[in-house]
């Protein structure tokens, strides 16, 4: 493809895969687009395991990293231990998701003693995050990312050593300037269709309205993301004026995806309407899909969500237990279970392997394309 990003990143085609998992990474790298690694669920060992997995797969071709450090969080400076954090934990909230958990028969007994990786979110701050960087720019990678704020300068330093662009997520216009400002290389907008962390403006009106705004910054990239599950909607975003495309919920139901069977079914069944945007999950609006998690958190007399980090110390053990039992045929749980996905989900119909999704995005792309020009009466 003839494209200015594509050569500056050496890759062949603009379309970016954010996944957790390796495999889909690695695969959407070797068709021709851009993996990039979610790693802030990693400690730096796991990190470094992943991304040696990784090398040996796509043999030199560029692949990328993604942290999440926010901008705002609470005990953003650090210096507050997991216990500390975990004491600000209201009793309510425990109380409430235990009473929700066993509405549906999920037994809640040791739930909170149970223990998970980045607890309370070293990773999403500057010290835990520099860990993660030191692993990530060991490793021949082609473009770091940060998500829900301006990269922390420790990204920025290591980037411009290596020559390695950063990218940044930003879900509205102001939040792209404040990035375009600090020196961010590619930009990736974000509409409220996107699964995972979302603002409010669709696809459609955020794209042009990021991308007048970048006139001041004419070196900066702009991918456009949310709601993007084919190659038809690449073109209209490039149409605009994007310069590529970013994707996370289109891997999920992926053959390669690490999504739990019950979630991966739930979502081929779901249609568009069935994610809900809720701060149920993380503390910020995340879409998800919807399911009586979801919803208990949004009726009257719930309690609200908890800030980040905290939030997460309430979601994240419950909804470990409910994937797990989920898998064993607990009905109860596979009503409860959800996980990030946008609006694309209702896209999503068929198991595909990661491969013959960026395929089809290939053909798709150009027969839109084609049928652009096809419009012009020249
Ligand atoms: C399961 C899932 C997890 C995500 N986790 C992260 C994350 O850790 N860091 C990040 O920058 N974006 C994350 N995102 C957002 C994606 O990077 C991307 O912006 C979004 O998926 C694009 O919209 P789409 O889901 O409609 O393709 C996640 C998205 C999904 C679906």
């Amino acid at each position: 493809m003839r494209s200015e990003l594509c050569r500056k990143l050496g890759i062949e085609f603009p379309l970016f895969a954010f996944s957790h998992c390796r495999d889909v990474v690695a695969e959407v790298t070797n068709a021709g687009g851009m993996g990039v690694l979610g790693a802030v669920g990693h400690t730096p060992e796991t990190l470094e395991i992943e991304m040696r997995w990784i090398d040996d797969k796509v043999k030199g071709r560029p692949y990328g990293v993604d942290l999440l450090v926010p901008n705002k969080m609470e005990a953003k400076e650090g210096g507050v231990s997991a216990s500390e954090l975990e004491a600000r934990v209201p009793p309510e909230h425990k109380r409430y998701v235990e009473d929700l958990l066993k509405r549906h028969g999920v037994d809640t007994a040791g739930l909170w003693e149970e223990r998970f990786t980045n607890a309370a979110g070293e990773n999403m701050r500057e010290e835990g995050a520099a860990r993660l960087l030191d692993v990530a720019f060991a490793h021949p990678i082609g473009l770091i990312v940060n998500a829900l704020g301006v990269p922390p300068p420790a990204m920025f330093e290591r980037a411009r050593r290596k020559g390695v662009p950063v990218g940044a997520l930003t879900g509205a216009r102001e939040h792209a300037i404040k990035h375009a400002q600090a020196g961010v290389d590619i930009l990736i907008v974000a509409g409220t269709e996107a699964g995972g962390h979302c603002g409010e403006v669709s696809t459609l009106v955020l794209i042009p309205e990021v991308l007048d705004a970048m006139r001041d910054f004419p070196e900066v990239k702009v991918l456009a993301a949310g709601g993007i599950a084919t190659g038809r909607q690449m073109a209209a975003c490039m149409a605009m004026g994007a310069d590529g495309v970013w994707t996370g919920s289109v891997w999920l139901t992926t053959a390669e995806a690490e999504t739990t069977p019950t979630v991966k079914q739930k979502m081929l069944a779901a249609t568009s309407r069935d994610t809900v945007r809720s701060r149920s999950r993380t503390g910020k609006y995340t879409r998800q899909l919807r399911s009586p998690w979801t919803d208990a958190w949004g009726i009257e007399g719930a309690p609200d969500p908890l800030p980040m980090p905290l939030q997460g110390l309430v979601s994240k053990r419950a909804l470990a237990r409910v994937d797990k039992l989920a898998e064993s045929g607990h009905a109860g749980a596979k009503a409860l279970a959800t996980y990030y996905v946008g609006q694309a989900v209702g896209l999503m119909n068929a198991e595909q392997s990661t491969r013959s999704v960026v395929y089809d995005f290939m053909r798709d792309y150009a027969e839109a394309v084609e049928r652009l020009s096809g419009t012009l009466d020249v």
